[in-house]
């Protein structure tokens, strides 16, 4: 037996015996029980931008659910949040100061708080996919922003997690809004209902003119300074590609299935020097039945911003915008078949409200697998860039050791920023 087969039988045995554990149901954690809730009781993991917008959402469409604790790397910045939230929402943010958790120990304090039947997890994404299985093995709720994981390991414990939360009962919805916006729905329902006829390929684009890059503050440790800075990082964001690029990468999954292959390149010309992200980068994705998507993402500024999605089928075009874009369906000679506005706003809503009426139903949604395999997708074209390799889902999901996540970290732990990935030298792991 080699290694790599070695491996992989001891992860589908891990697996199984993950899955097979979890039927032994209210284990562990779930003080207000897995009993179907009138009120839920929210804890948010991670107060930053989308944190706080998806308490936000979530206490705006739902009348019965409540936030009660917080968890945040600086429990300061969460209690302005706190602040903030009980302005607009009054009782329901009902957060106590002895609720709000600072520290990287945050999330614990949070998943392990008795009140808390739900638990948002929005920090930066390499924490994600082992927040995810702690919040799971506690028997939490769980709705989790995208993208849930940034390789090979971060796969295997959303896959694991997926079967844990489907044997005991608890909902995982994930923070991929587009599933819900009604452009995108119906457009793919069209498409589904052979609207374009064969759907042959698509392009998928997240082009725009730069992002984000937060300085090093004086006195800040090695840590700290990548915490904040976590874009730039690809342990914690997964370059572009995973941490924005998901987005469309997900639609393409959605209509194709997950991608057999892909072969990408790409490279940097404007990114701060201690930056590890690549700022451009073009993945062909081939899709079972020979079917092509071709993908770029770039964030240069002063270049042409390109957000959209089309799916190309033998009688005719769908073209998905983005955020607010809405969606339009064309025959082969252009005669306009549907035409939607976008809402990105009531799809953040959605989310949650499916998120609360699954689990006050009794009927968890469990998503995480759907997105676990986008997100890997994701991380398939930024490994085969990186190496200049093709790269296969078979050695994605079977072969792959990848284990970015600094495990054991703490504030103190030294780290220097790793060299921009190099083709030709950087290994497929
Ligand atoms: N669905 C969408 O359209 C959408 C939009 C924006 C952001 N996001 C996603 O939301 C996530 C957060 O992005 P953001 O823009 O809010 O970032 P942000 O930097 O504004 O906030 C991140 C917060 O998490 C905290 N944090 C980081 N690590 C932590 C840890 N281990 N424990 C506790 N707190 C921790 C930070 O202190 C910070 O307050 C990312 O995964 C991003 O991709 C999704």
């Amino acid at each position: 037996m080699t290694d790599k087969t070695h491996r992989r039988d001891f992860i589908k045995q891990a697996s199984a015996v993950t899955a097979a554990a979890s039927i032994a149901p209210f284990a562990i954690g779930a003080p207000r029980g897995r009993r179907a809730l009138e009120t839920i009781n929210l804890g948010v993991v991670g107060t930053g931008g989308r944190g706080t917008g998806a308490c936000n959402d979530s206490l705006t469409i739902n009348d019965n659910v409540r936030l009660v604790a917080m968890g945040n790397l600086r429990a300061d910045k969460a209690r302005d949040k706190r602040d903030q939230l009980r302005e607009v929402h009054g009782a329901k943010v009902a957060v106590e100061d002895s609720r709000i958790y600072g520290g990287l120990e945050a999330y614990e304090a949070v998943i392990d708080d008795p009140e808390v039947d739900c638990v948002l997890l929005t920090t930066s994404p390499g924490f994600r996919p082992w927040h995810i299985q702690r919040a799971v093995e506690a028997g939490k709720h769980v709705f989790a922003e995208k993208p849930v994981c940034l390789d090979a390991a971060g796969w295997h414990a959303c896959q694991a997690a997926q079967a844990k939360a489907e044997a005991q009962g608890t909902a995982i919805v994930t923070g991929t809004q587009y599933r819900r916006q009604q452009n995108y729905t119906q457009a793919i329902k069209h498409i589904q209902d052979g609207m374009i006829g064969e759907p042959i390929s698509g392009t998928a684009r997240y082009c725009s003119t730069g992002i984000w890059y937060r300085d090093r503050e004086e006195g800040m440790t090695d840590a700290e300074y990548q915490l904040r800075n976590w874009m730039h990082f690809t342990w914690l964001s997964g370059d572009q590609i995973c941490e924005q690029a998901v987005h469309n990468i997900d639609v393409m999954n959605w209509v194709f299935g997950n991608p057999e292959s892909c072969y990408a390149m790409g490279g940097r010309f404007t990114r701060p020097v201690d930056s590890e992200m690549w700022d451009n980068m073009s993945v062909d994705y081939a899709y079972p039945g020979g079917k092509m998507v071709s993908f770029r993402c770039r964030q240069v500024p002063g270049t042409k911003t390109d957000v959209d999605n089309v799916i190309y089928g033998s009688e005719g075009i769908a073209y998905i915008k983005a955020i607010n874009g809405g969606s339009r369906i064309v025959d082969r000679n252009g005669k306009e078949l549907y035409s939607e506005r976008g809402n990105i706003g009531a799809a953040y809503r959605q989310e949650h409200k499916d998120l609360v009426d699954s689990i006050v139903a009794g009927k968890p949604i469990v998503e995480v697998d759907q997105t676990a395999d986008s997100s890997l997708t994701a991380a398939m074209g930024r490994e085969s860039a990186y190496s200049g390799m093709p790269v296969t889902w078979e050695f994605m999901t079977e072969e792959s050791e990848q284990d970015t996540f600094k495990h054991g970290l703490t504030l103190d732990t030294p780290m220097e920023p790793r060299e921009p990935a190099v083709p030709g030298r950087y290994p497929l792991t």
